[in-house]
C-alpha cells in the first residue's frame, strides 16, 4: 500500500496531495452548510408568504387566478418541503422563481405551507 502512488514519489508529494484533499473536502462541505437551510418559523412564514406569495396563491395559499391552491390541491400526499423549496428557487412550469429571499425567509415560508397543509381538517 504505502510503495504505491502518491507516496512511492516521497513523502513531500504524499502530503501534498492529502492537503489538496483536506481543501477540497473542507470547500465541498461548506458549500452545502450554506445551502442547508436553518430552521423556519410558521409564524414569521406567514408574513413572507403573503409577501412573496400570496399575489399569486392567496395569502393563505387557498389559490388565486394565478396560481393554484397549496394545501387542498395536492390531494392526500401533502407538497413536500424540498418541492416547495424547489419551486421558489427554481421556479415550476409556470410558476417564475422567486428572487430575493435569504435562506432564513425560505425555511420560514417552507414551514408555514407545511404548517398549512398539515393543519388542514
Ligand atoms: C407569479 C405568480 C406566483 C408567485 C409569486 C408564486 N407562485 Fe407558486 N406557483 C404559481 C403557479 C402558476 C404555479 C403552478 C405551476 C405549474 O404547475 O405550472 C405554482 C406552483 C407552486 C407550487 C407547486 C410546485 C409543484 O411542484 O407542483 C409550489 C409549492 C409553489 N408554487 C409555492 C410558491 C411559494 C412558496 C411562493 C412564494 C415564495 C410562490 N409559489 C410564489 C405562481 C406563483
Amino acid at each position: 500500500m504505502i510503495d504505491r502512488w502518491p507516496f512511492r514519489h516521497g513523502t513531500a508529494l504524499g502530503i501534498g496531495v492529502l492537503v489538496l484533499l483536506t481543501v477540497i473536502v473542507a470547500v465541498v462541505m461548506q458549500a452545502s452548510a450554506d445551502r442547508a437551510l436553518p430552521m423556519g418559523y410558521a409564524a414569521a412564514g406567514e408574513y413572507s408568504f403573503a409577501d412573496h406569495c400570496g399575489g399569486c396563491h392567496g395569502s393563505y395559499a387557498g389559490g388565486t387566478e394565478a396560481g393554484p391552491d397549496l394545501v387542498e390541491a395536492s390531494g392526500a400526499a401533502p407538497i413536500s418541503a424540498i418541492a416547495v423549496e424547489r419551486a421558489i428557487r427554481d421556479g415550476a412550469g409556470a410558476m417564475p422563481a422567486v428572487e430575493g429571499l435569504d435562506n432564513q425567509d425560505l425555511a420560514d415560508i417552507i414551514a408555514f405551507v407545511r404548517y398549512l397543509q398539515t393543519d388542514r381538517p
